[in-house]
C-alpha cells in the first residue's frame, strides 16, 4: 500500500451532511481510519472549529467552505464535494491555499437517465391525465392518444453524458433517437445527428433536453420551438430551469398542441421543504412536475460517495489531481521504487527550475516528472530513486523554502 509522509491513521478525515456510508468505507479500505461523519451541515465558526486538524473534508450543497474558513483551516489538503455543484465553496481561496477540490459530476448519469425514459413512457400513453382524472372519478379508458414508445422518435438536446446514456436505454427499447448538440459528438448505437434544433424539433415525438444553463441555453426552448414541435408531442426537461420558457409551455399544453410534459427543474426551485412552489404549469394535469430529483437516487449517493472518496484517496496516496475542479489535473502512475515529491506553486517563471536545482543539490536521482499549471497555480511532481539520496525531511524544508511555494508534500 502506497505510503504518505504521515502515517494513515494520522490522517484526519471529516465527512459532513450525511455522506453516504459508502464514502467512509472507500477511505478505510485504503487504510485510513480516522474517520468522522456527522449527519448535518456546520456553518462559520463551528466549521472553522470542527476543522481543526482535519486533513481532508467531504461536504454536500450546505455547507459554506467561505474564503474566512479556508483561511483558518490549519491542516486541509482537499475537500469533496460529494455532489455535482462547486458553488459553496470558495475555489479561489482554495486554489491560494493549494488545496485540491473534487465533485462528482456524473454519478447520477443514470438516474436522470432512468426517469427520463420512464416519462417519455407514460407521457405518451397519457398516463399523467389519466391518473389525475381517476383520482376526481372519471374512468378515460380510451386507446385514443396512446402509443408505445416503440419506433418513436426521440429527440435529445444535448449528447453529453446523460443524453448519450439515455440513447443507448432507448435504443434497446425500438425508438429512434435523433440528437443536437453544439459540439461534435460520436452517435452512440444507430443514433443520428440531426442538422439543426429545428430539424430535431420537426422530427422527434418526445424532446428531451440534456443541456447545460448557460447563455445560449437560457429560453433556448419558447414559443417559436414549441410550436416547431409536432402536434401531439411531448417535451420533457430535467436539465436546468431556466432552458424552457414555463408560460409557452404551459399554453401549449392547454392547447392540447403537446400532448405532454414532464418537468423536473425549475427557474426558480425553493431552497428547502418549508417553502412553498409555484409555477405557471400547476394545474394542468398533463404536466408532470418533481421536485428537481432527477439524479436523486440511493445508487447515486453510493455512486457519489465511493466516487469523491476514490478521487480524495487517490491524491492522498498517489498525488494525482485528475477531475480536480480547481488545482491542475495530474494523472499519476504508481510510484514503485521512488519517493514522490509534490510540490503546489505559484504559476511563475522560475519555480520548476528553482524545484530542479534543489532536487539536484540533495543528490537525488529523478526517476519521472509530471508538471501542470491551471491559471494562477503549477503543480510539479517530481519522482526520485528511494535508494541513494531519497526525499528526507531536509530536502522537503528546502523546497518549501522555494519562494511560491503554495504547498511541498513527499509520499514514500
Ligand atoms: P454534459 O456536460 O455531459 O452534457 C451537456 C451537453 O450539452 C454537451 O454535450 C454540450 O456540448 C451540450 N450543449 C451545450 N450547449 C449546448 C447548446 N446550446 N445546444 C446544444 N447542446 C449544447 O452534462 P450532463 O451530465 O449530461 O448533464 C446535462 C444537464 O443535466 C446539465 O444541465 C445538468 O446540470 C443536468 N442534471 C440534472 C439533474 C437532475 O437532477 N435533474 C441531475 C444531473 C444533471
Amino acid at each position: 500500500m502506497a505510503g504518505t509522509s504521515l502515517d494513515k491513521d494520522k490522517i484526519r478525515v471529516l465527512l459532513l451532511e450525511g455522506i453516504h456510508e459508502t464514502a467512509a468505507e472507500t477511505f478505510r479500505e485504503a487504510g485510513y481510519t480516522n474517520v468522522e461523519r456527522r449527519s448535518t451541515a456546520v456553518q462559520g465558526d463551528d466549521l472553522i472549529a470542527a476543522l481543526e486538524g482535519v486533513h481532508f473534508l467531504g461536504i454536500r450543497s450546505r455547507t459554506q467552505l467561505t474564503a474566512e474558513v479556508i483561511a483558518a483551516s490549519d491542516r486541509l489538503v482537499g475537500v469533496g464535494c460529494f455532489c455535482i455543484g462547486t458553488d459553496q465553496v470558495d475555489l479561489a481561496a482554495a486554489s491560494q491555499r493549494g488545496i485540491a477540490v473534487f465533485n462528482a459530476p456524473y454519478s447520477n448519469t443514470r438516474s436522470v437517465a432512468e426517469l427520463v425514459l420512464a416519462e417519455a413512457i407514460l407521457l405518451l400513453r397519457g398516463v399523467p391525465e389519466k391518473n389525475a382524472l381517476a383520482h376526481r372519478g372519471v374512468w378515460a379508458k380510451s386507446a385514443v392518444g396512446s402509443n408505445e414508445v416503440r419506433g418513436k422518435t426521440l429527440g435529445v438536446v444535448g449528447y453529453g453524458n446523460i443524453g448519450a446514456q439515455l440513447s443507448v436505454l432507448a435504443e434497446a427499447l425500438g425508438m429512434r433517437v435523433l440528437f443536437y448538440d453544439v459540439g461534435a459528438k460520436l452517435p452512440l448505437g444507430n443514433a443520428a445527428s440531426a442538422d439543426s434544433l429545428a430539424d430535431l424539433l420537426r422530427q422527434s415525438d418526445v424532446v428531451t433536453l440534456h443541456v447545460p444553463d448557460t447563455e445560449a441555453t437560457r429560453g433556448m426552448i419558447g414559443e417559436d420551438e414549441i410550436a416547431a414541435m409536432r402536434e401531439g408531442a411531448v417535451l420533457i426537461n430535467a436539465s436546468r430551469g431556466k432552458v424552457v420558457d414555463l408560460d409557452a409551455l404551459a399554453e401549449a399544453l392547454r392547447e392540447e398542441k403537446l400532448r405532454g410534459a414532464a418537468v423536473d427543474v425549475f427557474p426558480v426551485e425553493p431552497k428547502s421543504k418549508t417553502e412553498p412552489f409555484e409555477s405557471p404549469l400547476q394545474g394542468i394535469d398533463r404536466a408532470v412536475l418533481t421536485p428537481h430529483i432527477g439524479g436523486s437516487t440511493e445508487e447515486a449517493q453510493e455512486n457519489i460517495g465511493r466516487e469523491v472518496a476514490g478521487k480524495l484517496v487517490r491524491y492522498s496516496d498517489n498525488g494525482s489531481t485528475q477531475s480536480s475542479v480547481n488545482v491542475p489535473e495530474v494523472s499519476l502512475p504508481a510510484h514503485e521504487g521512488a519517493h514522490r515529491i509534490l510540490h503546489v506553486h505559484e504559476n511563475r517563471p522560475g519555480v520548476l527550475s528553482a524545484i530542479n536545482a534543489t532536487v539536484s543539490e540533495a543528490g537525488a536521482n529523478v526517476v519521472g516528472q509530471y508538471l501542470q499549471t491551471r491559471g494562477p497555480l503549477g503543480y510539479v511532481v517530481t519522482d526520485v530513486d528511494d535508494e541513494g539520496a531519497p526525499a528526507s525531511e531536509a530536502l522537503l524544508d528546502a523546497l518549501r523554502a522555494i519562494s511560491g511555494t503554495i504547498r511541498a508534500r513527499v509520499l514514500f
